[in-house]
């Protein structure tokens, strides 16, 4: 369970150090060298829509989304989802989730696709993507790559290869 003094709330650029920490903790060095961070290297993540975990204050846990586009669709993309080791398994991770996708619902936004473990996000509500719709600018297991639909029809539009949001922006050099 999770203890009563936690704290969800969005995220500030003041965290931002407190995040970086944890995400090196939690993916080393090779976090850099991923698909989703490729991805994310494109432009900046949605802060409003990312948020943390505060014990006294301080981070123990963060979530951040970042706007994708892949085709005609365009989504969130969930991660790095990161808990510090000394408050895991309390329900943490799933809290972040949950508050992640509920914020995402509110903000209109039609999907929310992640690189990751299905045992564990299978139970939030994601799904697997069908094997050749989605690629990624690095290789990843097709297995592992995941959405949670919000607007029906929404993954449908999602085909071919996932980049971020404003890269879909710039015009095509003729
Ligand atoms: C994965 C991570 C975010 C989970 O956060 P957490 O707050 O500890 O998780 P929760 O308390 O919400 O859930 C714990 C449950 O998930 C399970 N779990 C944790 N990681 C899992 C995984 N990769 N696959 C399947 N189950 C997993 C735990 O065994 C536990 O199961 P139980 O409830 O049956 O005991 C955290 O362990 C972490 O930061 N790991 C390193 C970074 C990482 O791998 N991030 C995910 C990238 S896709």
């Amino acid at each position: 369970m999770i203890p009563a003094d936690i704290e969800f709330v969005p995220e500030l650029a003041a965290h931002d150090p407190e995040i970086e920490h944890i995400n090196e903790e939690a993916f080393g060095p090779g976090r850099f060298a991923r698909a989703a961070y490729k991805i994310r290297e494109g432009g900046p993540h949605e802060r409003a829509l990312s948020f943390v975990a505060l014990d006294k204050g301080a981070v123990i846990a963060s979530v951040r989304m970042t706007r994708i586009a892949a085709g005609d669709g365009s989504a969130l993309l969930l991660g790095p989802l990161a808990v510090r080791p000394s408050h895991k398994n309390v329900g943490i991770g799933r809290k972040l989730v949950a508050i992640a996708l509920d914020a995402a619902a509110a903000a209109d936004v039609s999907a929310v696709v992640l690189v990751g473990d299905e045992p564990y996000y299978g139970p939030l509500g994601f799904r697997r993507i069908p094997r050749g719709q989605l690629t990624m600018p690095r290789p990843v297991d097709l297995d592992r790559l995941l959405v949670v639909e919000i607007v029906p029809g929404a993954v449908e539009k999602l085909r071919g290869e996932v980049c971020h949001a404003d890269l879909a922006k710039v015009p095509q050099q003729a």
